[in-house]
This record gives structure tokens, C-alpha cells and sequence, in this order.
């Protein structure tokens, strides 16, 4: 029954923005995890906690770091096939590339395996929980859920909700996608460790009515969540302007319906203007930003600084925004957010891109009981990294696991600034091993619960 893991653990017990390092990092240089079935048990320092939990198979990570998985607030898993199109900024882009690449998503077997591959993708970064967009047709959206449940992954995801604005093939309708988005709260909402967001694309995309509808769902269901784009590019601002010229802006057109409140999750928020901030932070909703993709589609720099300041703080996540998005790892997310900083004049610790990608994602989710640390009781989804897995990174870390926070903050950034997929050592849900560096392709492990297409 009972399981343990030996190695450098790092989690969270504060919020790194707004508590000291010393008050917000735990940190054990030689730990050990005790896991029960897909629960944490224990965490502690290895020569303390072993003589407890003596005659326990120990699986010895020494020299690595192992952290909660990551969490990424907002990815497109239909867009797997179209990261790096060139050339574009969001909404030529969306035209161009975006929305005929998602019309093969109607075709159900062709969902699922796209979905599969994309689930092994993210595995193989680390990723453990995700939010999601499925394309406008419900079976994709089915497709995803279906291969997220075989992985017992916590997911959260939605068929997108579109009704204007987008070539025939890509609409739904106000009605269909209030009855479509129903059916699929009710089969995969809380249906073992799923949970489903509503999910209108974009204001652009949807009429009036269809976001009145999105709104009567999230009454209908209160454990949904909302999720859909907000002010990431200037064009776009201005068109919304243009559709709806009643409302005071953007953020307006969702909070005149009622779509803007705790379960709220907006991608990007480049343009916002003060109040648009004040307003979020008001109404306890929670930002995605999305690096990658914010500097690929040139969208602009993310005012980090003011989302995380004292006066006016919003629940915050890192996301990789694929396809927009560049990279399926939240490792090289946090190295360009580390990077937007930058540009900002601002600074980004390493331990605060980690809790970006980990306990804060959970709690811009209120997952926080569940997921994003070691805390006792929590699901044991974790992944070990290895500070050395490239020869210039070998090089630069030498020595052996940090032991003060000093050492283990340069240790972290350099994972942050140079790490990826080849950084993943392995990737544990509920405690067993759902990626191992080194097996092929996209096999399950051979020791792995997963079952091979
Ligand atoms: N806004 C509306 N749809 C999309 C999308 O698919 N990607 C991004 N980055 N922004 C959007
Ligand atoms: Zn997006």
C-alpha cells in the first residue's frame, strides 16, 4: 500500500510575491516522500522520517529535485499540430492557421488520437493538471476527456463555444452550444478527477446571447469553471469595441452577463486598462499568462508587476497557450516570463516562476486542497527533475544537492533559464509513474498503470 520516493523535494507554503523566501520555500536537500494510495502521507527529511517507515520500497531519485507537477492554466489541445505557423499576429493568425486547422477536429477518432498525443506531451514535460480547449465541436471535447480519464489525469477542459465571426464550419449556436457544453458537464464534470470549464472562445466569437447562456451554465453548475480570452492584442481590442459598443470595454462584455467572478479564468489580459485590473482583482477572478505565446503573436509584455502588487493582487498562473504558445514545457514558460520581466525592468525569482507553475496555478483554480504541493493528503502528482540532464548543465551543477536556499535558487533558475523536456526526469501521477526519461516514444513505462493504444 504505502510507497516512498528519496530525493531534493521544493514546494510552497506561502506565496513567494508577497512572503519572504524563508517563509515560502520547503525545501528538503535529502527528503523523503511517503505516498498511499495516490495520497501523501509524509514529507521529511529521509534519515528522520525513514526509521518509521522502514521495510517501505523506496525509489531513490538522489541528485534530483522533485516538485508538484506543473500546471498550465491554458492550452489548446486541437492547436497540437500548428505551434509555430508563421508570420501572423492573433487574429490573421487565427484566420489563417487557427481555425482551419480545428475543423479536423469534428472527426472523433482523429480527436482522440491527437488528444492522446498531446497528453503524452504534456506528461513528458511535467505537466500534470492543465486547462484545456477543446475545439467547437463536442466530440472533441468527448475525445479529451475520454483519454484524460484512461491517465486518471485532473484535468479541466471545455468545448469551445463559438456562434459568429468564424468560417460556417466552426459555428455552433447559442443554443447548441448551451445544450452540447450541458450534456458534457454532466458526463465529465466531477466524473473522477475531471472538471469542465464553459468555454466561449473569445467576446469576437460569440454573440450576446450565447454569452448570456455560457453565464446560465455556470449557475446551472457551480463547480464549473469560466474560461475564454481576454485583451491580448490591440486589433482585437478594438473590435470588440466595435461589437459591442454598449459595454465600458472589454472585461465589460463578460460582466455584463455575469461571467466574471471567483471560477474565472482569462488568457493573456495584455491591454487591460487600470480599472480592467481593479475590477479582476475585485471580483477574485484569476489571470493566465502566457509568455511564449504573448512574444510569438507579438501581443506585447504582461504586466506582471501589477497583477501580483499588494494593492491590488490578482490569482495568477503561468500557461503555455500552445498552439500560440511555442513550448509544451512550463520550464522554458517561466524562462520567457523570467524574460518579459526583464523588458519590464521587473525581476522574476526562480521561486516565484516555480510557484507560478505549481501552488499558485492550484489556487487560481481553488485546487489548492488537491493539488499543487506536498501537502499531507494531497494528490501525489509530482515530477523529478535532473539539474544535469544536458552537458552545459552537467557542467554548471556540478556539485552535489543544494543545501541552503541561496544554492538551491541558482540551481532552480538555471533549470528555469536552460531546462525542458530533457530536465523531466519522470512524471507521477497519484504516484505512479506516468513518464520516465529514456522509454521510447510515447510507451507507457513498463512499471506504468497507462495502457498502450
Ligand atoms: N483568442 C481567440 N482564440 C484564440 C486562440 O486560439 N489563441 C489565442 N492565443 N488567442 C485567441
Ligand atoms: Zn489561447
Amino acid at each position: 500500500m504505502l510507497k516512498a520516493f528519496r530525493g531534493s523535494f521544493l514546494d510552497f507554503v506561502n506565496d513567494p510575491f508577497y512572503t519572504s523566501e524563508a517563509e515560502s520555500v520547503r525545501y528538503f536537500s535529502d527528503g523523503l516522500l511517503v505516498v498511499e494510495q495516490g495520497r501523501l502521507k509524509a514529507l521529511g527529511d529521509y534519515d528522520k522520517l525513514k526509521p518509521q517507515y522502514a521495510g517501505v520500497p523506496v525509489e531513490d531519485y538522489s541528485g534530483k529535485l522533485i516538485t508538484p507537477g506543473f500546471i498550465d492554466l491554458h492550452i489548446h489541445f486541437p492547436q497540437t499540430e500548428m505551434i509555430a505557423a508563421y508570420g501572423e499576429q492573433l487574429l490573421e493568425w487565427l484566420d489563417t492557421y487557427t481555425f482551419p486547422t480545428e475543423s479536423k477536429f469534428k472527426d472523433r477518432a482523429y480527436a482522440q488520437q491527437v488528444a492522446s498525443l498531446f497528453l503524452d506531451e504534456l506528461l513528458r514535460n511535467g505537466t500534470t493538471t492543465a486547462v484545456v480547449l477543446a475545439a467547437v465541436y463536442p466530440e472533441s471535447a468527448d475525445a479529451f476527456f475520454e483519454e484524460a480519464d484512461r491517465r486518471r489525469l485532473r484535468m479541466v477542459a471545455g468545448k469551445v463555444m463559438m456562434d459568429r465571426n468564424a468560417p460556417d464550419f466552426l459555428l455552433d449556436t447559442a443554443v447548441s452550444s448551451y445544450q452540447d457544453s450541458k450534456t458534457l458537464i454532466e458526463k465529465w464534470h466531477g466524473h473522477n478527477r475531471l472538471l469542465y470549464a464553459v468555454t466561449p472562445r473569445f467576446a469576437p466569437t460569440s454573440t450576446p446571447e450565447q454569452l448570456q447562456l455560457a453565464a446560465k451554465l455556470l449557475q446551472e453548475y457551480p463547480g464549473t469553471y469560466l474560461h475564454t480570452h481576454l485583451s491580448e492584442n490591440v486589433a482585437e481590442v478594438a473590435w470588440v469595441k466595435e461589437l459591442f459598443p454598449d459595454c465600458q470595454g472589454y472585461l465589460d462584455v463578460y460582466d455584463q452577463v455575469g461571467l466574471v467572478g471567483e471560477r474565472s479564468l482569462f488568457a493573456h489580459c495584455i491591454q487591460l486598462t487600470e480599472a480592467e485590473f481593479e475590477r479582476l482583482a475585485a471580483a477574485k477572478a484569476t489571470i493566465a499568462f502566457c509568455p511564449t505565446s504573448n512574444l510569438f503573436l507579438g501581443s506585447g509584455l504582461f504586466k506582471l508587476e501589477k497583477a501580483k502588487s499588494v494593492d491590488c493582487p490578482i490569482r495568477l498562473g503561468l500557461a503555455t497557450d500552445v498552439g500560440a504558445g511555442t513550448s509544451f514545457s512550463m520550464l522554458q514558460t517561466a524562462n520567457e516570463a523570467y524574460k518579459v520581466a526583464q523588458l519590464r525592468q521587473q525581476k522574476l525569482s526562480p521561486f516565484q516562476a516555480l510557484f507560478l507553475a505549481t501552488l499558485g496555478g492550484a489556487r487560481a483554480l481553488a485546487l489548492d486542497d488537491k493539488i499543487g504541493s506536498f501537502a499531507v493528503g494531497r494528490e501525489a502528482d509530482f515530477v523529478v527533475l535532473d539539474p544535469r540532464s544536458t552537458p552545459v548543465m552537467a557542467f554548471r551543477n556540478a556539485e552535489a544537492s543544494p543545501a541552503s536556499l541561496i544554492e538551491l535558487a541558482d540551481r532552480l533558475f538555471s533549470l528555469v533559464i536552460m531546462g525542458d523536456d530533457r530536465a523531466v526526469q519522470a512524471t507521477y501521477i497519484l504516484g505512479e509513474l506516468a513518464h520516465s526519461k529514456g522509454q521510447a516514444g510515447n510507451l507507457p513505462a513498463a512499471n506504468s498503470p497507462l495502457k498502450i493504444l
